[in-house]
């Protein structure tokens, strides 16, 4: 499987949202070049919360830049955080009876999401933050 590659095209324009989305990707492509790292020290479950902790913080910090400047898709932004958090939710308790590595089809539904989520849902605000002066 691919490791997620950020590239310039991928920037929010605001420099800590590029910062985190690139913390999130490195935690993902960590997994994703050895699926099996998760059950030399830690648990699968501890992993997966690690990173899903880190996106919650993320997802924060996002939501307040966007209500704060009245963005007005923010709703619709927010439940798509919400539907990563349940998603992950059920992941995060469906791994923790197993520990023999993190799931293929999971690193795949997560390098999916994170991809789709910064290159179409997040660039959306992307000239709306520009025009609000959010660096
Ligand atoms: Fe960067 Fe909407 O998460």
């Amino acid at each position: 499987m691919q490791e997620i590659i950020w590239a310039e095209k991928s920037s929010v324009g605001v420099a800590k949202l590029d910062e985190q989305h690139k913390i999130l990707i490195g935690m993902i492509n960590k997994l994703i070049r050895d699926p099996q790292a998760a059950t030399r020290s830690e648990t699968v479950s501890d992993v997966l919360g690690e990173m899903t902790d880190y996106a919650l913080k993320h997802f924060a910090y996002e939501e307040n830049l966007m209500v704060d400047s009245d963005y007005p898709r923010s709703k619709e932004h927010i439940k798509e955080h919400l539907a990563f958090r349940e998603t992950t939710g059920k992941f995060c308790s469906a791994t923790a009876i197993d520990v023999s590595g993190i799931p293929e089809m999971l690193l795949e539904h997560l390098s999916q999401w994170l991809t789709h989520h910064i290159l179409e849902i997040d660039m959306a605000y992307k000239a709306f933050f520009q025009e609000q002066g959010v660096r």
